[in-house]
């Protein structure tokens, strides 16, 4: 089992990040729903902290599936039954590793701004990334809100892809 990517096949290394942030991307959707809607209370206060570790795991995770795609580049995409459906994949694949930098560091702009510390799995506090402000806080987290929407929507339009396809796209992911 190769770990590095061929010019036909993912090798485990990529094919291991992918699933991990696919997981906790779509864990993180659901998520961040529900502590942005539920009564906040001393009990659950800690879905807060959750939330925000796993939100800044994924985009350590994004970095570091980028620096290894520098290091051994994917395999291009198999060509789609029609071309519009080529750039469509084209596209998503990009919209996600923007919205998977923009997304964690405008939660992490928002929960700064608030002035509490952004305390990672109980143990690391990160610094704010911008002043303690209701006008930063409440900016980001509109964008964070937004930007969220658009990451379902590619995650819809992604799976909705991959599992309409019958020549080994998805084997390809899955085992290589
Ligand atoms: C939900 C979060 C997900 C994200 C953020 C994500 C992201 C990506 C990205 C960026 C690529 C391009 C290759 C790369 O850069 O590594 C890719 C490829 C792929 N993904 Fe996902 N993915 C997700 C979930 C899924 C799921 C649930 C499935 C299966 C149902 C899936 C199936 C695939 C397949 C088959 C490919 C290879 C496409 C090709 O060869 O062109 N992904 N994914
Ligand atoms: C890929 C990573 C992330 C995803 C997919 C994600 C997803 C979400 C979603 C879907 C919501 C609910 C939005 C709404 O409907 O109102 C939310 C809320 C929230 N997120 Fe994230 N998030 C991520 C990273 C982060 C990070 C890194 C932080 C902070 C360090 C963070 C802090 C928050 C906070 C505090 C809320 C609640 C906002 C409110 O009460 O209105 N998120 N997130």
């Amino acid at each position: 089992m190769s770990a590095l990517n061929t010019e036909s096949s993912f090798g485990w290394v990529t094919r291991a990040i992918h699933w991990a942030m696919a997981l906790g991307v779509i864990a993180m959707l659901g998520l961040g729903s529900y502590i942005a809607r539920m009564e906040v209370g001393m009990s659950n206060l800690w879905l807060f902290g959750l939330h925000k570790s796993i939100g800044v795991v994924l985009l350590a995770l994004l970095i570091l599936r980028l620096i290894w795609h520098l290091a051994s580049p994917p395999p291009r995409s198999l060509p789609a039954d029609t071309p519009w459906k080529d750039s469509a994949a084209r596209w998503v694949h990009r919209s996600f590793y923007v919205l998977l930098i923009a997304v964690p560091l405008s939660g992490w702009v928002g929960s700064g701004a608030s002035g509490l510390d952004v305390v990672i799995f109980e143990r690391f506090t990160l610094p704010p990334l911008a002043p303690t402000s209701e006008a930063w806080e409440s900016s980001a987290f509109a964008v964070h809100f937004v930007l969220t929407k658009l990451l379902a929507l590619c995650v819809v339009l992604h799976v909705a892809g991959a599992l309409t396809r019958r020549d080994g796209t998805l084997r390809r992911m899955v085992r290589g």
